[in-house]
């Protein structure tokens, strides 16, 4: 092949050949399906879109998605598409929800959306579903596999049993620190769904998994937590590279567990605290997450913002957008084995935690 090795052969003639003479396995290789192209995406989240009545809704939460919008749009190179990680609305009613959507309406491009347990506990998904379509889903995106999940179930007797009015139902579930809640989980149906999902992709495929629940075990009293997280994972863990992107923890955490890397976003409405400044116990933060300094009363928008995401070669460097804090960058350091702060990561370099007591 006058010196062009057979690979370099295969990538750059490949194309020109095309489908029709070429048997499917050399198809694949040709168009790299294990070498995925580089791109990026926007990742917004956690709205908590508040009904006061009539028109009128809370207008700081307003405020931060519709900011989160703006700057979107602005962004050039134009992500490729938007996710939405769940939490549009606060106690998951029709107003609520599409409010939020016509929001999210003015954003240029393609929204795929995640279920928060506050678009949920309401009516069980049934307004959600009717707008947005399925609340588990697939697709493939130039050599990366996306797999969103409804991560925010729990289980039925506590769903259907115990609660005389749904709204009472909705209330207990949007509580932190509550003794009568019920933590999340995938469910097996969902797990069967994804077991079938991933059974023809290529192992080498990146993946990368959308959740509202971090798919990995924080703190349970404030259901930063999956109940089925490990069976979950080990359905993920054949495959060389995988992300999982979260929201509903309205704060910056990352993680590595074996081949899985896990990014949260922030909330466009609050933050959270960190589970360990508040309740004084100790740390349940991923050991490799560095907190982020906040929150200043002064501001009430510190500590919200939104998430940019590169993806190269299958890995992915989350841009934390945070208008009113200082931005911060968490990215997959090749050497590390694992996503790290680019600032913040050396012990030197962090910046201490707020208390909140
Ligand atoms: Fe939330
Ligand atoms: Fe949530």
């Amino acid at each position: 092949m006058n010196g062009m090795t057979r690979r370099r052969f295969l990538r750059q003639g490949g194309a020109l050949l095309a489908a029709g003479s070429l048997p499917l396995s050399l198809v694949e290789i040709a168009f790299g399906k294990s070498s995925p192209e580089n791109f990026s995406f926007a990742f917004l989240s956690d709205s908590h879109i508040t009904h006061i009545k009539g028109k009128e809704f809370v207008r700081n939460w307003d405020r931060g998605l519709i900011r989160a919008v703006a700057e979107t749009n602005l962004l050039d190179p134009r992500p490729d598409f938007i996710f939405y990680g769940g939490d549009i609305a606060q106690l998951g009613t029709p107003e609520e929800i599409d409010h939020g959507l016509e929001l999210l309406g003015g954003l240029r491009g393609d929204i795929h959306y995640i279920m928060g347990e506050h678009d949920y506990y309401l009516d069980l998904g049934e307004h959600w579903r009717k707008q947005l379509g399925p609340d588990h889903y697939s697709f493939d995106h130039k050599g990366v596999h996306f797999v969103v999940l409804n991560s925010i179930l729990t289980y039925d007797e506590w769903t259907h049993d115990k609660w005389d009015t749904p709204l009472r139902r909705m209330k207990e579930m949007a509580r932190l620190d509550n003794p009568q809640g019920s933590p999340f989980m995938v469910g097996e149906e969902q797990r069967a769904w994804l077991r079938n999902d991933l059974a023809g992709i290529d192992k080498d495929t990146p993946i990368v998994v959308m959740s509202h629940s971090p798919l990995q075990k924080i703190y349970k009293g404030w259901n930063f937590w999956t109940e089925d997280a490990e069976q979950v994972q080990e359905l993920l863990k054949p495959f060389t590279k995988v992300t999982v992107l979260y929201g509903h923890v309205h704060q910056i955490q990352y993680n590595q567990i074996g081949n899985i890397s896990f990014n949260s976003a922030m909330a466009t409405a609050w933050p959270w605290p960190y589970p360990a400044s508040f309740t004084q116990e100790a740390s349940y933060l991923p050991r490799l997450t560095v907190n982020m300094n906040r929150a200043d009363p002064f501001f009430e928008r510190d500590a919200t913002g939104w998430q940019f995401i590169n993806m190269h070669t299958g890995d992915v460097d989350v841009h934390y957008i945070l208008p009113d804090n200082r931005n911060r960058v968490v990215a997959f350091n090749d050497k590390l084995g694992h996503p790290a702060d680019t600032v913040y990561q050396p012990e030197p370099d962090r910046i201490p935690p707020q208390r909140h007591y």
